[in-house]
């Protein structure tokens, strides 16, 4: 067995841990570039704290999901300003843009020279700049991961950067930033996190670190992701959901995704759709099929048994088999109210072409087994 597996240099975790963030960014630079959603309003008590600590910052919101041109702004922002630091606080869409960000300030270019798909795919060579990860959502993980999702509307797809060089140096988590989240983002921000501990999980590249990482998410998300929705203030839900994300974050990382986020990339490249939502809607489609795919193709494969487990732990039901972690994924998915891909706006004229793309996304590659073009419109007309 060989693996490799990788994390930022340290990790801080817990309620009020916001409050070193002055002291840990002081330990990289003293002019930062604060990498925000798009209220910067909400980031006020970290630029106190940063300012308390002599740190220079300016800040630079990313008003949705980050596009190529977005970050293209942000890295001259932080070359013009001469900033030794960047601070990512947010959700995934500032965490990855502060990624993105501080790899280009460090090695220059465009992004398209790296991205994978649609740009050139060079090597990110040289170190990022310092960053200090600190995510206010539970779900994407992104403050541990070595990848940026961007979009680049005029290739109509999202696509990754992606570099060993571009893990946080730090990650800060702390679950009282979530707190304030409304219900529909706790809902889907919390399905992202579902998906990204049960698609490593049962994906052709799992290691024994990141099944244990997987296994304890997943309990995670089937005991808190409706109390923390229900009521956003119960504390030991949004911990659990905090730490499920962070596991999330370190399966995909060193493990691989499947076919949900091969067809969510896509989709959230072509439609303003929440990339939550968009996996809970394939979610249970995508295991539905890829247990017939496996049966079918491959009956000795050790991943069916994983779907039994991935039951088994969401129902906390021992005599679970995996359609049952199936109609589970289903009814949470309703019970929060996650709209449709019909919701979302996609329609059944677009499959082929949605399909054609994520054929070759790079999230399909790790799918447990090779799906046919029939499989996958089964799966998307499903999800529609
Ligand atoms: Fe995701």
């Amino acid at each position: 067995m060989n693996f490799e597996f990788s994390a930022p240099q340290r990790i801080l975790f817990g309620p009020g841990t916001l409050k070193q963030a002055g002291p840990l960014a002081r330990g990289l630079g003293r002019r930062a570039l604060i990498v925000t959603g798009r209220d910067p309003a909400r980031a006020a008590p970290l630029l106190d704290m940063l300012k308390a600590h002599g740190i220079s910052a300016v800040v630079f919101p990313i008003p949705g999901e980050p596009t190529t041109d977005m970050v293209r702004r942000g890295t001259a922002r932080a070359l013009e300003t001469g900033a030794e630091l960047v601070v990512g606080f947010g959700g995934g869409s500032p965490l990855d843009s502060a990624k993105a960000i501080a790899a280009l300030a460090a090695n220059g270019g465009d992004p398209l020279d790296y991205m994978e798909v649609v740009g050139r795919g060079q090597p990110l060579l040289k170190p990022s700049l310092p960053l200090l990860a600190i995510p206010t959502t539970a779900g994407t993980g992104s403050e541990v991961t070595r990848n940026a999702v961007l979009a680049s509307p005029e290739h109509g797809v999202k696509a990754s950067l992606r570099s060993l060089t571009m893990v946080p140096r730090l990650a800060l988590v702390d679950p009282e930033l979530t707190f304030d989240l409304p219900p529909a983002v706790t809902a889907s921000t919390g399905l992202d996190a579902l998906t990204q501990l049960i698609e490593p999980f049962t994906c052709n590249r799992s290691n024994p670190l990141v099944d244990a990482l997987c296994r304890a998410g997943i309990a995670r998300v089937a005991r808190s992701l409706r109390r923390a929705w229900a009521d956003g203030r119960d504390a030991a839900a949004r911990e659990d959901m905090a730490l499920a994300s962070l596991f999330g974050g370190f399966a995909l990382a060193n493990a691989g995704l499947g076919a949900v986020h091969g067809f969510s990339g896509v989709v959230g490249g072509m439609f303003k759709a929440p990339h939550g939502a968009v996996c809970a809607a394939l979610l249970p489609h995508v295991m539905a099929m890829n247990r017939a795919a496996l049966q079918r193709r491959q009956p000795r494969s050790s991943i069916l048994a994983r779907y039994d487990e991935v039951a088994r732990l969401l129902t906390g039901d021992a005599d679970a088999v995996a359609e049952d972690g199936v109609a589970w994924v289903r009814e949470l998915t309703t019970a929060l109210g996650v709209p449709s891909l019909a919701a979302c706006g996609v329609a059944n004229s677009d499959v082929p072409v949605i399909v054609e793309r994520a054929a070759v996304a790079s999230g399909t590659k790790a799918n447990p087994v090779e799906l046919t073009r029939a499989e996958l419109v089964e799966i998307l007309e499903g999800a529609i």
